[in-house]
């Protein structure tokens, strides 16, 4: 895949399936910025690592819900790595709340739009101008089958995952004459991250309605990640990509 040299941002980079993106596009040659909020030892990791593979990284406290955090964060990336070329919003608030709508409080409602939505409004807001300035970019928006199928308990991560969707197509317009594309990925359910925050039992029900009957792997996604960074996809804009492994195909 032809991104040797681009400067690529992974927010949440830190996390499960964060981590293997930045490793992924490092391997392609990228120089990665990896941002966390709260967890910024797992973020050095993952930049020692991609540091030993003889590529550039930077570790970065950002957090995508505040605007200031987020400009501040990609001026120190414009000045330590160069312009960010490759956005992944791959931060989210996945936690599986568990209650009906009605029982869902305010207070959660706006801090989950806040990390999942506000969020990727936030970075693409400061990197899409550039982009489209430099005429190359590539945006990456991690949604969920959450967003297109719903999801039981999870009303503020399903309107989030789904609301990230039209986020990107309307990304993808305003960048599509300029050298930008976006798209999202609408990820079905990954051995990594937030998965191991589910009870077996659960887990095994969930196993059992997708096609294939497993979980996804961590490189499994980031291979997708990879292609749709990449000179190769120039011609792929405004998708939602359902990487699920059959999981919203008619299965008993
Ligand atoms: N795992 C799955 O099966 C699955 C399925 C469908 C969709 N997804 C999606 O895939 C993405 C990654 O999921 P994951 O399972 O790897 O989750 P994870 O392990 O919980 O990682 C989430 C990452 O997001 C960061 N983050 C959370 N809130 C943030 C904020 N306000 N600002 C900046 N960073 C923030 C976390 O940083 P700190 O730890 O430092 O707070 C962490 O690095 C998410 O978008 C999730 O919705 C995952």
């Amino acid at each position: 895949m032809s991104i040797e040299g681009k400067v690529a941002l992974v927010t949440g980079g830190s996390g499960g399936l964060g981590k293997t993106h930045c490793l992924s596009l490092a391997r392609a040659g990228c120089k990665i910025a990896i941002t966390g909020r709260s967890q910024m030892g797992k973020a050095e990791e993952v930049a020692g690592e991609i540091r030993s593979m003889g590529r550039q990284a930077m570790p970065l406290a950002m957090n995508v819900a505040d605007i200031d955090d987020v400009q501040a964060g990609i001026k120190k990336v414009e000045s330590g790595l160069g312009p960010v070329d490759i956005l992944v919003n791959n931060a989210a608030y996945g936690i599986v709340r568990g209650v009906t709508i009605a029982k869902m409080s305010n207070k959660d409602w706006e801090t989950d739009l806040a990390t999942n939505l506000t969020g990727p409004f936030n970075t693409i807001k400061c990197c899409l101008p550039g982009m489209m300035e430099r005429g190359w970019g590539r945006i990456i928006n991690i949604s969920s089958i959450a967003g297109t199928m719903g999801g039981a308990g999870q009303c503020s991560y399903a309107a989030t995952k789904a609301g990230l969707i039209g986020l990107t197509k309307t990304a993808a317009l305003e960048g599509a004459r300029k050298g930008v594309t976006a798209n999202a990925i609408v990820l079905g359910v990954f051995d990594g991250g937030s998965w191991h925050q589910i009870a077996p039992e659960f887990q095994e029900r969930i196993i059992r309605r997708i096609a294939m009957r497993r979980t996804g792997t961590p490189q499994e996604l980031s291979n997708v990640v990879v292609f749709l960074a990449s000179e190769e996809s120039s011609y792929i804009t405004g998708e939602a990509i359902e990487v699920s492994g059959g999981a919203s195909l008619f299965t008993f």
